[in-house]
């Protein structure tokens, strides 16, 4: 990608309230897409656009991991309300179902038939609504990237788009101070994951970097402190701005393996998307840097050792730096009481055994797959899962944890 899109990002303690400077003046109708329990904590949200000049509707349709189709019921209700401010409030799927609304609102003839939505597809939105994205989770950066992620027969379906980037991404810690233990541990693994798919994906570039570089830095220092103590503000914080960050890193530099692999393994046994995607990391990073780059692609042992003398990993050569990294990423997931393996994420042995076939032809198609540095065939994938379920790294270094 030859551009860096972003929106504007206002961040911060306190900053939920800046929110009426940036929207008044500019509509009299505005819509907050969100789910049933992130509704109940909408009303400071409420009063400031109310504040601001706007009747607000309240939209709570929607659901973890979404379906394509429960955008286009959300799309349906904006039609109805006619918002000119349309608010995104939740996690990254309110999120993305706000956007994929939006979107679906401002074309409902993109709704139709075979729905397909790649960067190259004419959008013109912003004609009749602006879209603000207000994260309460601290993981997924939907609230800048040009991506919507959906469900459509079982399958992870990316509809990617610079238009789609949100007018204003606003970042308030106090609004992901409830996020439970388990939600924080594994949204904060995406963010590791974004990083880290973001540094090593064949789409980086300069631009890209710093920000997977910093925001895998921040995520190592943070996120820990912000699992054992939610209350704890400063934690919050930084790991906000780690997603964001992260979001803005692989928003214009795409993720990779460990997203290819987590999708599969999200779509086929239900798992929550950080849980699934830190479960792979540790495991794509053995393969990346095991595995011959594909000519012309970064070289991701190069890659990691940056990364790892970036983190102030010392050891003796590359390779043992590299391998103290992925144990770092495993140290973190396991301190945080993230599974390392399929069978202590619950996935027992006869699910494992009957969708085997699924997650290796679910990550072959992964559109993540193409920005992976190394080539990785079905065979390979085979292996990978194996390896997954018992717990094993592929490579030289096989161990048990
Ligand atoms: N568009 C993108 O760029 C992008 C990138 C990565 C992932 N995703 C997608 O984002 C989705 C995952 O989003 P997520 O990990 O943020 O989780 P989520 O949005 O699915 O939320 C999980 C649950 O946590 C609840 N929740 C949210 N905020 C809370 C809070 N502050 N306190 C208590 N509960 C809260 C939600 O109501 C929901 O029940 C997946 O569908 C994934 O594919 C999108
Ligand atoms: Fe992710």
């Amino acid at each position: 990608m030859a551009y860096f899109v972003s929106p504007k990002v206002l961040f911060g303690q306190g900053m939920l309230k800046r929110l009426s400077r940036e929207i008044e003046g500019k509509g009299t109708k505005a819509v907050i897409i969100t789910d049933k329990v992130m509704a109940k904590y909408a009303a400071p949200l409420v009063d400031i656009v109310k504040a601001a000049g706007y009747q607000v509707d309240i939209w709570d349709g929607a659901e973890p991991e979404p379906s394509l189709e429960v955008t286009i019921t959300a799309s349906k209700a904006l039609l109805e309300l006619n918002p000119q401010l349309i608010i995104g409030f939740g996690g990254g799927s309110a999120l993305d179902v706000a956007k994929a609304a939006w979107v679906f609102y401002e074309r409902p003839d993109l709704a139709m038939g075979e729905i397909s939505i790649v960067p190259k597809t004419v959008l013109n939105l912003r004609k009749k609504a602006r879209f603000v994205a207000v994260p309460t989770t601290s993981g997924t950066g939907s609230e800048v990237t040009w991506a919507i992620i959906l469900t459509s027969k079982n399958r992870k379906i990316a509809f990617a788009n610079h238009e789609i980037v949100p007018d204003v991404a606003l970042l308030d810690p106090s609004l992901t101070v409830g996020m439970p233990k388990a939600l924080t541990a594994s949204t904060g693994l995406d963010v590791l994951g974004h990083a880290f798919d973001g540094y090593v994906s064949r789409q980086q570039t300069d631009f890209t970097d710093g920000l997977c570089l910093q925001s895998a830095k921040i995520a190592f220092d943070y996120l820990a402190k912000a699992c054992k103590d939610g209350n704890d503000i400063v934690a919050r914080e930084k790991m906000q701005n780690a997603a964001t960050i992260a979001g803005l890193g692989f928003g214009n530099g795409n993720t990779s393996f460990a997203h290819a692999l987590g999708h599969a393994m999200g779509a086929a046994f239900k798992m929550p998307h950080g849980r699934s995607i830190g479960l792979a990391l540790p495991y794509s990073l053995q393969y990346v840097v095991s595995h011959p780059a594909i000519p012309n692609a970064p070289n991701p042992v190069q890659r990691l050792d940056t990364m790892a003398k970036f983190l102030g990993l010392e050891e003796k050569n590359d390779a043992k730096r590299i391998q103290k990294l992925i144990q770092k990423v495993r140290d973190l997931a396991r301190e945080i009481g993230e599974p390392l393996n399929l069978k202590d994420a619950g996935v027992t042995d006869e699910q494992f055994q009957a969708n085997f076939d699924n997650l290796v032809n679910l990550a072959s198609k992964d559109v993540n797959l193409m920005s992976c540095p190394c080539e990785c065939k079905e065979e390979q994938l085979r292996q990978l899962f194996r390896e997954m379920w018992v717990g094993r790294i592929v490579g030289d270094n096989i161990q048990q944890f």
